[in-house]
């Protein structure tokens, strides 16, 4: 292992949760040592996303007890095991996500591969750079769906969080329309105030002849899904014949539902969208510059608001603050502070 001159310590602080849906607890465990073609990351901020709670309650992800939860962070890479991708982001500020099935960034050290770590840009604080690997990354994907599938426009729904946020600032980038779908009245005027032309409220009488409608007119035809279950029913339907749905979270707990009537004689599909395995099925030059681009917008286009830090200690008090205001901002975890 090679340190460059950084002291690892023997042990460390994290927060790990012992079984499915359990409580978190803030222990002292040993700091992982790094393998051949893996690093050690001192962590410096993680951010709480959707995707944590669901890891935490069990329904995503197979694995293994007690572990560390956080899909992604931001620190410093401090020591390097075999190999030239290790030795060469040693001593470099990163964006960092945890081996698959692995303990994640709510520690203090996190172990993973080199190939999941990319080094940040001098301009981009940790703070922000810890919330790069996932929502960036997706809205940048979802631009190049619509372009590969020359889509005209596209819906999104749940469109008052940080990713919707980014992606209206995508789609006003490239004067693409996008037709933005909320559940509540406050971020309809939220969204409208930051420029979204075309924002939708799902709880309105006339949301599903409004949203056949701009359809309709707009012809968006890319529709991206993350709250399924019975609403996916109603996007299919309101969609223009040929229309994709693509489905990349299940907010509302329910299976996806669909007629098959729509799939049948209207030429409609629907599919799947995780962006590690979109990713996986990408060449390596393609992973180069989508990335590059990624990191290029992180300050403008693909910023994320912070409403709230809590210290590492806290997660169990954060956790429960997103749960209750998820469209309000990111939830930060500073560690080490
Ligand atoms: N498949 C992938 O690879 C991938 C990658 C990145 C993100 N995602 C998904 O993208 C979504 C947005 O992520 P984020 O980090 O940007 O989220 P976020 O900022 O934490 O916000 C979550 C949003 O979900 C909304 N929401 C929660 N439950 C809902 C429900 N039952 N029906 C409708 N809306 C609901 C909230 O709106 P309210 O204020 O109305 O509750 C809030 O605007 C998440 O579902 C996440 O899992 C998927």
């Amino acid at each position: 292992m090679k340190t460059k001159g950084y002291k690892i310590p023997e042990t460390m602080k994290a927060i790990r949760q012992h079984k499915a849906g359990g409580g978190l607890s803030y222990e002292e465990v040993a700091v992982p040592r790094p393998g051949p073609g893996e690093v050690l990351v001192k962590m410096e901020a993680a951010p709480v996303n959707p995707s944590d709670l669901a890891l935490l309650s069990g329904s995503y992800l197979e694995r293994s007890y007690p572990f560390t939860p956080g899909l992604e962070g931001s620190g410093t890479v401090v020591a390097a095991g075999s190999g030239f991708l290790p030795w060469l982001r040693l001593g470099s500020r990163v964006a960092c996500s945890p081996l698959h099935g692995g303990d994640g960034t709510w520690a203090a050290y996190m172990r993973t591969s080199a190939m999941n770590v990319a080094p940040l840009p001098g301009n981009i604080s940790s703070e922000q750079g810890a919330m790069m690997l996932v929502n960036p990354m997706t809205a940048m994907a979802f631009m190049h769906l619509a372009r590969e599938g020359k889509h005209r426009a596209m819906v999104n729904n749940a469109a008052a969080s940080a990713l919707g946020k980014m992606l209206i600032r995508l789609t006003q980038s490239h004067g693409m329309p996008l037709i933005n779908i909320v559940r509540k009245e406050e971020h309809l005027h939220e969204l409208e105030a930051m420029g979204a032309r075309h924002v939708l409220n799902s709880s309105s009488p006339n949301f599903k002849e409004d949203l056949s409608r701009l359809t309709e007119e707009l012809n968006a035809t890319l529709i991206l899904d993350a709250v399924t279950g019975k609403q996916a029913a109603l996007l299919l339907d309101a969609a223009p014949r040929g229309s994709t749905l693509v489905a990349y979270a299940r907010l509302s707990g329910e299976p996806l539902s669909a007629d098959p009537h729509a799939l049948i004689t209207e030429e409609k599909q629907i599919q799947g969208f995780q962006l590690g395995n979109w990713l996986h099925g990408k060449s390596l030059p393609f992973k180069l510059r989508f990335i590059g681009r990624v990191r290029k917008h992180l300050g403008d286009d693909l910023y994320s608001f912070i409403s709230r830090s809590y210290p590492l200690q806290k997660a169990g008090e954060a956790l429960e603050h997103y749960r209750a205001n998820m469209s309000e901002g990111k939830i930060l975890l500073k560690i080490g502070s």
